[in-house]
C-alpha cells in the first residue's frame, strides 16, 4: 500500500514538473554572455527579440558580483540612465526575477557608466502564453 501511494505521488509530483516547466520559461539574459557590457548598444534588444516573455515566466540574470547590479526602473529613469524613480536594485546573483505583471519592464546595471554602455534591457511582457507581439 505504501508502495501505491508512493507511485500516486511520483507520478503527480512529476506531472506538475512537466507541466510548470512548459508553462512557464526561464529567460537566461544575454544568453551565454549573461549580464555585462555589451559589444554594442543593441545587444540585449537583439536578445530580447528572440524571447517571447509571459507572465509567470523568470528572468535570470547572470553577473559577476559587485562588478554589475541589476536596476529596475521606469521608462524615464531607463531611457536618460538616471535613477530618480528606481523600483528595485540587485546585486547578489544571479538575480532571478519572476515576471508577474504583463506590460513593459525596464532593467539596468547600475554601476559606473554600464547603462550608457548599454547594459540596459526593455521586455514586454504578456498575459497570454504563446501569443507573439509584433
Ligand atoms: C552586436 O554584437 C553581437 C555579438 O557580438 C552581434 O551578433 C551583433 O551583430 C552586433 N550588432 C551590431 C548592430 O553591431
Ligand atoms: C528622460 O528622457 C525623456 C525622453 O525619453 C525626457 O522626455 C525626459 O524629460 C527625461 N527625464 C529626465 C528626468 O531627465
Amino acid at each position: 500500500m505504501a508502495k501505491f501511494w508512493f507511485l500516486l505521488f511520483f507520478s503527480v509530483a512529476v506531472g506538475f514538473f512537466v507541466m510548470g516547466s512548459t508553462a512557464h520559461d526561464e529567460h537566461i539574459v544575454g544568453g551565454r554572455d549573461g549580464w555585462t557590457i555589451p559589444p554594442n548598444a543593441t545587444f540585449y534588444q537583439d536578445w530580447a527579440k528572440t524571447q517571447n516573455f509571459k507572465v509567470g515566466d523568470r528572468l535570470v540574470f547572470p553577473y559577476t558580483i559587485e562588478m554589475y547590479t541589476v536596476v529596475e526602473a521606469s521608462k524615464e529613469d531607463f531611457d536618460n540612465c538616471t535613477q530618480r524613480d528606481i523600483k528595485a536594485r540587485y546585486y547578489a546573483p544571479p538575480t532571478v526575477l519572476e515576471l508577474l505583471e504583463p506590460g513593459p519592464h525596464y532593467y539596468y546595471c547600475g554601476v559606473g557608466l554600464h547603462c550608457e554602455a548599454g547594459q540596459k534591457l526593455s521586455i514586454v511582457v504578456c498575459d497570454r502564453p504563446n501569443r507573439r507581439r509584433v
